[in-house]
């Protein structure tokens, strides 16, 4: 017979956690992407980074690295937030002439999610409305690293890509666990260079991301750990990082939030403060974050 005070703290049932994506964190971390490029192989690396990531130079600091390590580097950038399925399309035909063999996508969500839909149509044909839902078929992807230089999206540390149907603007989540990075490295001297305003966004949307994911149907007690931890880093530090944009440590623990969250989604998903915020971006053009902003108290009000 059990003791009471042995039992343990959280009754265990029955499920499974996925986590795909091995993670370099560290202030500078980016100049490891060469030597974390040789580990997985290959010799010729498609780099996805939007104009703005561009300009801000964290895309040269992360070919810089791969050139160091003696990669060929090629990079397309012809896509806006909220990444279309034309966007990919184009991007498949860039990467086609290039031939890589790795794929990095060094941006905020959209870069990263980019990257991943290009790995889709670019191994396995057919468009991206064909990948939609969570795939389990073992489609061979290429190997892909991801730099997040936003900490809000979580795609970082899920198998997941959002693109945009370019007709409807209505968001496809297409999923595979081939498709998540295999390795994510968290630099958080690249987020130092936001607007204040995408700071803000992201880390609402980051938010949203622990608070749906905790209360998800489909929440488990592995992904509620990760849920609750990034919403203390984010909570506590968020702050932070509005008082002094340029503190490296509340940059990092916000940065760490958002990739837990992002972990608690691959396991939980997501709830109707995204359901309801989406089609706002889809019909409206309201920013992500933005919407989700608008949305989350309405829910939080009609659950309770
Ligand atoms: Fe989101």
């Amino acid at each position: 017979m059990t003791h009471e005070s042995e039992k343990p703290a959280v009754q265990p049932s029955s499920f499974t956690f996925r986590a795909n994506t091995r993670l370099v964190v560290g202030e500078g971390s980016v100049a490891e992407l060469g030597d974390v490029a040789q580990e997985l192989g290959g010799t010729r690396v498609l780099i996805v980074s939007d104009a703005g990531v561009l300009a801000a130079g964290h895309t040269s600091a992360g070919v810089a690295s791969l050139k160091a390590s003696g990669f060929e580097t090629t990079v397309f950038s012809e896509f806006t937030e909220n990444p279309t399925t034309r966007q990919v399309e184009a991007g498949t035909a860039f990467a086609k002439a290039f031939e890589p063999d790795l794929i990095v996508g060094l941006g905020g969500g959209s870069s990263m999610d980019c990257a991943k839909g290009i790995n889709f149509l670019l191994c396995c044909g057919g468009k991206m409305e064909d990948y939609q839902g969570r795939g389990t078929t073992g489609l061979p992807l290429l190997p892909s690293i991801g730099c997040p230089t936003t900490a809000g999206t979580g795609s970082e540390t899920q198998s997941f890509a959002l693109i945009s149907d370019a007709q409807t603007g209505e968001k496809l989540a297409c999923g595979d666990p081939n498709a998540a990075f295999r390795v994510a490295i968290l630099d958080p001297c690249l987020t130092v260079t936001q607007p204040t305003r995408v700071t803000a966004l992201t880390g609402i949307d980051a938010l949203s991301h622990a608070l749906e994911s905790h209360v998800s149907t489909k929440a488990t007690p592995a992904s509620r750990v990760f849920s609750r931890e990034a919403w203390t880093l984010l909570t506590k530090n968020l702050p932070d990082v509005f008082r002094n944009p340029t503190d490296i440590r509340a940059r990092s623990a916000v940065q760490l939030g958002a990739a837990w969250a992002g972990l608690a989604i691959e396991n939980a998903m997501l709830g109707a403060a995204h359901g309801a915020a989406n089609p706002l971006t889809a019909r409206f053009k309201v920013a992500h974050g933005q919407a989700v902003g608008l949305m989350l108290p309405h829910i939080i009000r009609f659950n309770g």
